[in-house]
């Protein structure tokens, strides 16, 4: 059954114009552009960035004066594996014209992240590509590269003279993890903030770039019903599950060390929490959106005892199978409790999970209601807590879980679910990746969380992370399970249990 339905033109989320409609919407118009990809044979270059370029090219959204300029060590090789990788994770699908048309405007620099001397060839590169396409110097650097190698980058960046142009605009575009705790994000920003205005940064968070993500506030803002209910009087509790079924998956260099509450928690999945606590804001720009968001992440904090309100795991053979140090203590799982001290929220538990090769890949945010205050009274109506469940994917849509009598003679009450599902309801949506590229080009930066956003969320965790430092080994649990015994029990404390996986 279809639970919403949107008729006519709903008011639109900040600026979320839609990647499916034509080019010749003037507000999807790029400004001439040069695009320079750091890290273009990385895994998430070639799996997601460049494909996300061809989506956009594909669909008429590149500026017509565009150029993607890798930086890389060795660039022998380099293209014919991104056409590889593109006819392999295109979304739109590979047409050999939109590729032939791209590769023209790709262009590869040879280089070190150390080498100044690269850098002022890149920058020779860029005027010379400027020039030769009668193009303004527009330049974005996009930095898919270790977080180490940030701050580098940046420096070298800026002795080349690329951070500022008289004639163009620059923007810089930061991958995750940003940091390693709160103290590093804090030196981050501000080393990034030393070299590029505040204005031309943009973290990526790839969960804000998801249409089901985005479709949070549409949810809780466009719509009457829900806001009543919307806090501790009728709310139990928040589940939050970001569960995968692959593993690490060759990232072993990137994520021993990092870890799920690093590597998802302290980013994607706060974000969430965010989106789902906060208040309405004022207006639907960057600036309105993301001081809400402040505000909920300032006003979150974990709660303890950590023994008891967290878990985290270690999924069996990740040693041998995953490429990991025998004596890596880096979870694949983590579990952990948070509350937001604010009037709507105060006493209501928001439970996150995040795993790998767990037994099923689903992120849901599942809303879970107080049952009828006193059972059903004397009608002997069994109560249910009805969940409203956001599935952001794979199954993306919204579901409200209800009770129903069932058919026949008594009363018997039943669960059952309204369920939209997105995909039946609209087109296809633009990967969250596309979304994203496509902001930075326009210089909307709604979706990119702000310095305060990120090291908030920073302060959160830490206190955590650093109990788990101090405390041994995660517990084990086994590949294509629901994640450790110990997950279970900091929910069996409470009194509530985990959705299923
Ligand atoms: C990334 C993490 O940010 O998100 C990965 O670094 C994770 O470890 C990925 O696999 C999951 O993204 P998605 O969009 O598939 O949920």
């Amino acid at each position: 059954m279809t639970l919403l339905e949107v008729h006519g033109p709903a008011t639109p989320i900040a600026s979320a114009v839609s990647l499916t409609s034509t080019a010749a919407d003037a507000s999807l118009i790029t400004e001439p552009a040069s695009l320079v990809l750091f890290g273009i044979t990385g895994d998430l270059a070639r799996k997601k960035l460049v494909p996300a370029i061809y989506d956009l090219a594909n669909r008429g959204l590149l500026p017509l004066a565009f150029d993607l300029v890798g930086f890389c060590r060795n660039p022998a090789g380099v293209l014919e594996q991104l056409r590889r990788d593109v006819e392999k994770y295109a979304r739109t699908g590979f047409r050999a014209a939109t590729w032939d048309d791209l590769v023209r405007r790709i262009s590869l620099v040879p280089g070190q992240f150390d080498d100044p001397a690269a850098f002022t060839r890149l920058a020779d590169h860029l005027t010379g590509l400027d020039t030769s396409n009668d193009k303004p110097g527009n330049y974005v650097f996009y930095l898919s590269v270790p977080p180490a190698t940030f701050a580098g980058v940046c420096d070298q960046l800026a002795a080349a003279g690329l951070n500022r142009g008289s004639d163009g605009w620059r923007r810089v575009v930061v991958e995750k993890p940003f940091g390693h705790d709160h103290h590093s994000s804090t030196i981050l920003n501000s080393a990034l903030e030393g070299v590029f205005p505040a204005s031309a940064i943009y973290r990526i968070d790839h969960y804000l770039g998801k249409e089901t993500v985005q479709n949070i506030l549409a949810f809780r803002f466009a719509n009457g019903m829900f806001e009543p209910l919307w806090n501790n009087r009728h709310i139990d509790h928040v589940q939050i599950t970001m569960a995968e079924n692959i593993g690490v998956q060759g990232r072993a260099g990137y994520y021993d060390g990092v870890g799920a509450a690093r590597d998802v928690i302290q980013n994607h999945l706060l974000q969430l929490v965010a989106l789902i606590a906060m208040e309405e804001p004022v207006s639907l720009d960057a600036e309105s959106i993301s001081a809400e968001k402040t505000k909920v992440l300032s006003a979150t904090e974990l709660l303890g005892p950590f023994d008891h309100t967290a878990a985290r795991g270690q999924y069996a053979r990740l040693h041998d199978k995953d490429g990991f140090p025998a004596d890596s203590v880096t979870e694949t799982f983590a579990a952990m409790t948070v509350g937001v001290s604010t009037r709507r929220w105060a006493g209501v538990p928001f439970f996150i999970r995040t795993g790998k090769r767990l037994a099923r890949r689903t992120t849901e945010i599942a809303v879970v209601f107080n049952p009828p205050a006193h059972g059903s009274g004397r009608a002997h109506l069994t109560p249910v807590s009805n969940v409203l469940t956001f599935r952001v994917q794979p199954d993306d849509g919204i579901a409200l879980q209800i009770g129903a009598k069932s058919p026949g003679g008594g009363m018997d009450v039943r669960e059952v679910s309204l369920d939209m599902n997105f995909r039946s309801v609209f087109d296809q949506a633009p990967e969250a990746y596309e979304r994203l590229i496509h902001d930075v080009l326009r210089g909307d930066p709604t979706l990119f969380p702000r310095r305060e956003e990120i090291e908030w969320a920073w302060r959160i965790i830490d206190p955590l992370l650093e109990h788990w430092g101090r405390s041994g080994r995660p517990d084990k649990y086994d590949a294509g399970s629901p994640g450790p015994v110990s997950a279970d029990l900091m929910l069996a404390r409470t009194g509530r249990s985990w959705r299923r996986l």
